[in-house]
């Protein structure tokens, strides 16, 4: 009789063990292969030059053959390498396509403190959890077209990953503004880069992602 209790209760303590394995088991391989579903937003110029113009230091890369703007191109690994969907943030006016005219351009904007309107929109944010955002540093801080896509949703709860090519100027005052715009959103280590060494980059941003978990 005694015998034969034990044997129930080692036979159960075994199904315990099995059951609590195979749910730990479950939790692992949701946090190993996660549904998260992310965006790669990016703001970017590609100027009206052939490669980096030392001298005006007006900059753009040649991809496979397309020009595309310093964070374009850094989105664009990004977009390959978590398998995120892309989205340029793009306004109804667009800006001059030359060095010194975007300069002024984007001196006035400053000045003025103006919301571009923005002419490109994501019609299903709900469903992203983790955001990229990347951007140039234009005048000390964050190009006030990114402060119009960022007043437009309300990111509660997201990821927020951002990128920058700057010229010097290293993230300025960027972190703390998208802080202010998004104060609900988890705003996780990001990259930043040189225009100088951005055509360069792509083994850094991989390692980066690498450290991020965020390599498909
Ligand atoms: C209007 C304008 C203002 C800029 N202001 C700064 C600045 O204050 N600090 C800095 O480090 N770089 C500055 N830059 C350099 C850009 O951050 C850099 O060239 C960046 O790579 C541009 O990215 P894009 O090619 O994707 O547009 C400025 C560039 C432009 C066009």
């Amino acid at each position: 009789m005694v015998k034969q209790c034990s044997f129930t209760m080692v036979k159960g303590f075994m199904v315990a063990v099995v059951l609590v394995f195979f749910a730990s088991a479950t939790v692992f391989a949701q946090g190993q292969n996660t549904t998260r579903k992310i965006l790669v937003v990016y703001f970017s110029n590609a100027e009206n030059t052939d490669g980096t113009d030392a001298v005006s230091g007006a900059s753009v890369q040649i991809v496979s053959g397309r020009k595309v703007g310093n964070v374009q191109m850094v989105a664009e690994i990004i977009q390959r390498t978590t398998g995120g969907d892309l989205f340029p943030i793009q306004t109804q006016n667009p800006y001059p396509k030359t060095h010194k005219e975007l300069l002024d351009y984007a001196e006035r904007e400053k000045e003025t403190n103006t919301r571009p309107i923005l002419s490109t929109h994501v019609r299903n944010m709900a469903e992203y959890d983790t955001i990229f955002l990347g951007y140039p540093i234009w005048w000390y801080t964050l190009p006030l077209a990114v402060s119009s896509f960022l007043e437009e949703y309300n990111l509660s709860g997201k990821t927020i990953i951002p990128f920058c090519v700057h010229g010097g100027s290293g993230w300025a005052n960027t972190i703390e503004i998208i802080t202010k715009l998004e104060p609900q959103a988890v705003i996780k280590d990001g990259f930043t880069v040189s225009r100088n060494t951005v055509a360069r980059s792509e083994r850094d941003v991989t390692a980066w992602l690498r450290r991020l978990g965020m390599v498909r």
